[in-house]
C-alpha cells in the first residue's frame, strides 16, 4: 500500500510525540514519507512536534495504543511506552498494558494491512546482567515482581508477541533493543541521568549520584539511534533482530557528572544518595550484530552530544 503520490510511504510512529519519536518523525519527513504520529501524551507534550504540524505530510492523532487503531500504513514504528522510571512507575499497570496491549494492537494492525513493524525494545530486557557487554543471545536476569518489572517484563512480553506473530503469521518484524539514548527533547523532569545532571548543573544545584557513582552506563546520541532505526527498517525480511543499538562507550556516573560540570561551567557539588531497587551495576551494548547487519556504528562522541543537549536545556530555562 502506498499513498496517492507514487512511491511515497505512509509510516505510523506510535509514541511519535515523545523524545525518540519526535526525532524519528522529523527524519522520516525529511526522507519524503507521509508520517502519522499517534500519541496520548502520557509522557510528552505537543511542544515536541509543534514544528511539524504545518507539514502537509504530517498527521497527528491523539490515541491510546491500548485500544485498537484502524488506519492504512506501509510501516509501523511502535515506540509508545513511557521510558523513564519516573513515568513508567507512576501507573505501572498502565505501563504493562501499553507494552502488551499496545503490541497486540499494533501487530494486529500490521497483520491486517501487511505493514512492516518495528518494536522499540530495550536493554532492560537483560535486567541486571551477569554478562558484560550483553550480546543479543543473552536471555537476561530480570526480577518479575520488582518496581521496574512493569516495564522490563512488559517489553519482554512485547518481544515474545513480535516473534510469535512473525512465526505464526509471517509478519515482517524488526526488534531493536535500545540502550540509554539522550539528546534534545528528553523530558526535563523524568529522572534520567543525563537530563538530571544537566539541569542540576545549569541551576548550580547539588548533583545527585545514586550509590557510589561507580556504576556504568553507555550513552547514545539520538541522531545515531534514529539512523540505526531507519537502516534496520530497510533491511531484508530475513532480518528480524533482536539487535542491540547503543553506544558501547562506557562511563561511570561520576565521570558523567564531572564532564557535565566542566561543560556547563557549573558550581554544583556532588551529593550521594542510596541506590534505588533493581538498579543495574553495569550496562553496555555489544553492537557487533548492528555493525555487520546495518553497516552502522555511533558517530557522535559524548561531549559533542552533551553540547547539543545542554544547549537544548539552556533554551528551556
Ligand atoms: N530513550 C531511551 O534511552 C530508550 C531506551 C530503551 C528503550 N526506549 C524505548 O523507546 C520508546 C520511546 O522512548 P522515549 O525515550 O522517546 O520516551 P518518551 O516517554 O519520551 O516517549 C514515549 C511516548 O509514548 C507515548 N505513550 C505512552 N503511552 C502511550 C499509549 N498508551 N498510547 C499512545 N502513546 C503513548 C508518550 O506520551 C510519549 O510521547 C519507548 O518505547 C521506550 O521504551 C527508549
Amino acid at each position: 500500500m502506498t499513498s496517492r503520490v507514487a512511491n511515497r510511504k505512509r509510516v505510523l510512529v506510535t509514541g511519535g510525540a515523545g523524545f525518540l519519536g519526535s526525532h524519528l518523525c522529523e527524519r522520516l519527513l525529511a526522507e519524503g514519507a507521509e508520517v502519522v504520529c499517534v500519541d496520548n501524551f502520557y509522557s510528552s507534550t505537543r511542544e515536541n512536534i509543534v514544528h511539524l504540524l504545518s507539514n502537509p505530510r504530517f498527521e497527528l492523532i491523539r490515541h491510546d495504543v491500548t485500544f485498537p487503531l484502524y488506519i492504512e500504513v506501509d510501516e509501523i514504528y511502535n515506540l509508545a511506552c513511557p521510558a523513564s522510571p519516573v513515568h513508567y512507575q507512576r501507573d505501572p499497570v498502565q505501563t504493562t498494558k501499553t507494552s502488551v496491549h499496545g503490541a497486540i494492537n499494533m501487530l494486529g494492525l500490521a497483520k491486517r494491512v501487511g505493514a512492516k513493524i518495528l518494536q522499540a525494545s530495550t536493554s532492560e530486557v537483560y535486567g541486571d546482567p551477569e554478562v558484560h557487554p550483553q550480546p543479543e543471545s543473552y536471555w537476561g536476569r530480570v526480577n518479575p515482581i520488582g518496581i521496574r518489572s512493569c516495564y522490563d517484563e512488559g517489553k519482554r512480553c512485547a518481544e515474545t508477541l513480535f516473534f510469535d506473530y512473525h512465526r505464526q503469521h509471517n509478519l515482517r518484524i524488526k526488534v531493536p533493543r535500545i540502550f540509554n539514548t539522550y539528546g534534545p527533547r528528553m523530558h526535563p523532569n523524568d529522572g534520567r541521568v543525563v537530563s538530571n545532571f544537566i539541569i542540576q548543573a545549569l541551576q548550580d544545584a547539588p548533583i545527585t549520584i545514586y550509590g557510589t557513582g561507580a556504576q556504568t552506563r553507555s550513552f547514545c546520541y539520538v541522531d545515531d539511534l534514529i539512523e540505526a532505526f531507519v537502516r534496520l527498517m530497510k533491511t531484508g525480511d530475513d532480518v528480524t533482530g533482536p539487535v542491540n543499538l547503543g553506544n558501547p562507550g562506557e562511563f561511570t556516573m561520576l565521570q558523567l557528572a564531572e564532564t557535565v560540570i566542566k561543560m556547563t561551567g557549573s558550581r554544583s557539588q556532588l551529593v550521594f544518595l542510596p541506590l534505588p531497587g533493581d538498579d543495574p551495576a553495569q550496562r553496555r551494548p555489544d553492537i557487533s550484530m548492528a555493525q555487520s547487519l546495518l553497516d552502522w556504528q555511533p558517530r557522535i562522541q559524548l561531549e559533542q552530544g552533551l553540547e547539543k543537549t545542554i544547549d537544548y536545556f539552556r533554551s528551556l530555562a
